[in-house]
C-alpha cells in the first residue's frame, strides 16, 4: 500500500463508495459517515441489521464537535489519554449525522484510530468515515486483508492491505451520555484505565456479561451471536488438568460420532490434546497475544472444517477480559465448568 492507493481509496469514499481499510484493532469497512446513501451501502455489503449503528472515525479531535451536540468533559480527558487509539466514545449526536449512520439512535459512536493508513484515508478523503468491522455480519472480525477478501469479495471495490493488525479485537466502547460513564464493549483500553483517567468509578453494561436473553445490552451490536466461527464453540473453565482431561474425553466422544473436533489452547497445553485440529492462542496468561490471534484462529477452524471446537478459557486480567467477552459471545455463552 502506498500513497497512490490511499488517494484512490479516498476518491472512492468521496464519491459515496466503500473501501476496506486497516485500523490498529481490526479491519474496517468505510464509507462517508455524513452521506445516508453511502452508509446504507455498508449495511447491504455486510448483511448487517439496520438498527445496528456504525462507528464514525475521525482524524482530528476538533472533528468530534462536528458530530456531537455537546462534547462532555470526560471526552476531553479520555481523548487526551487514549486518542488516537482503540477507544470509542458514545456522545449525543447533532443534526449533521444521518440516522442511517446511527441506526436511528440519537447518539453517535466516535473513534480516532491510530493506524497511519486509517488516518491517511480520513484526511485525504476530507470525510468522516463510518466503519464497522469489515466482516460479513456475525462472522469473526477481520484481522488481515485476506479475511476481508474472504468475506467481501465481489461486494466492495477496494481493500487497503496494511498487513496483520496490532491489537486484533475491536475497540473499547464507553458511553458518555449518562450520569455514570459505562463500558458497552470491553477492549484493549480497560475499565481500570478509563476509571483512572476520569478519577471516578465507571460501570460495566450488565447486558454484556449476562447470557443473551437475560438483559439487553445497550450497544445494539452486542446482542447478536457474534464473532462466531461456523462450528459450534464450547468454552471449558476450571483447573487446567481437569479441563484437559474433560476436553480429551469429549473429543473422543464426538469423534466416535464422526465429527471433526477442534481445540483452542495455550502454547503450553496444546500438545496434550488429541483433537483433529489443535490451534494455539499464545502463551498462558498473555492476553495481548490471545487478542491478536483470536479471530484468525476462529477462521482457521472453519478452514480446517471443524464441526465442534472446545476452547480453554483465559485469565481475565487486562485485555484478557475483552478476549473472554468475545469468546463467550462466539460460544453463545455455552460454558462447561469442569
Ligand atoms: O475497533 C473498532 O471499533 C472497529 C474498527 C473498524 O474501528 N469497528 C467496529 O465496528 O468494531 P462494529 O460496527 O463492528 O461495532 C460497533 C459497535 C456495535 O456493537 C454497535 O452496536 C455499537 O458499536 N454502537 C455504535 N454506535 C452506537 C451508539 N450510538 N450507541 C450504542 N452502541 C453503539
Ligand atoms: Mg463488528
Amino acid at each position: 500500500m502506498d500513497i497512490a492507493d490511499i488517494r484512490e481509496a479516498a476518491e472512492l469514499i468521496r464519491t459515496g463508495g466503500l473501501v476496506a481499510f486497516p485500523t490498529e484493532t481490526v479491519y474496517g469497512l468505510g464509507a462517508d459517515a455524513l452521506c445516508p446513501k453511502a452508509a446504507k451501502k455498508i449495511y447491504a455489503a455486510k448483511g448487517r441489521p439496520s438498527d445496528n449503528p456504525l462507528i464514525v472515525h475521525i482524524a482530528e479531535y476538533s472533528q468530534l464537535s462536528a458530530v456531537a451536540r455537546e462534547v462532555p468533559e470526560e471526552a476531553d480527558l479520555l481523548a487526551r489519554a487514549f486518542w488516537p487509539g482503540p477507544l470509542t466514545m458514545i456522545v449525543r449526536k447533532n443534526q449533521s449525522v444521518p440516522s442511517e449512520t446511527t441506526g436511528g439512535m440519537d447518539t453517535v459512536a466516535v473513534r480516532m484510530p491510530s493506524h497511519p493508513a486509517a488516518l491517511g484515508l480520513i484526511r485525504e478523503s476530507g470525510c468522516l468515515i463510518a466503519a464497522p468491522s469489515a466482516n460479513v455480519s456475525g462472522r469473526p472480525s477481520p484481522t488481515e486483508a485476506a479475511h476481508v477478501a474472504a468475506d467481501m469479495d465481489g461486494r466492495i471495490p477496494m481493500i487497503l492491505d496494511g498487513g496483520p493488525v496490532g491489537i486484533g479485537i475491536e475497540s473499547t466502547i464507553v458511553d458518555l451520555t449518562e450520569e455514570v460513564p459505562m463500558i458497552l464493549r470491553p477492549g484493549f483500553v480497560t475499565a481500570e484505565m478509563i476509571g483512572a483517567v476520569l478519577g471516578r468509578e465507571i460501570r460495566l453494561d450488565p447486558g454484556i456479561t449476562a447470557s443473551d436473553s437475560v438483559i439487553r445490552p445497550k450497544a445494539p451490536g452486542m446482542k447478536y451471536r457474534h464473532y462466531a466461527p461456523k462450528a459450534e464453540l464450547i468454552l471449558a473453565e476450571g483447573e487446567t488438568e481437569r479441563v484437559i482431561a474433560e476436553i480429551n474425553r469429549l473429543t473422543e466422544e464426538k469423534r466416535q460420532k464422526g465429527l471433526r473436533v477442534g481445540v483452542m489452547a495455550a502454547n503450553e497445553t496444546a500438545g496434550r490434546y488429541k483433537a483433529d485440529c489443535v490451534l494455539c492462542l499464545g502463551p498462558q496468561g498473555d492476553g495481548e497475544a490471545a487478542a491478536r490471534q483470536l479471530y484468525g484462529t476462529l477462521r482457521e477452524f472453519d478452514r480446517q472444517k471443524a464441526d465442534i471446537i472446545y476452547a480453554e478459557s483465559l485469565t481475565e486480567k487486562g485485555v484478557g477480559a475483552a478476549v473472554m467477552n468475545r469468546l463467550c459471545k462466539a460460544a453463545g455463552h455455552q460454558v462447561l465448568y469442569v
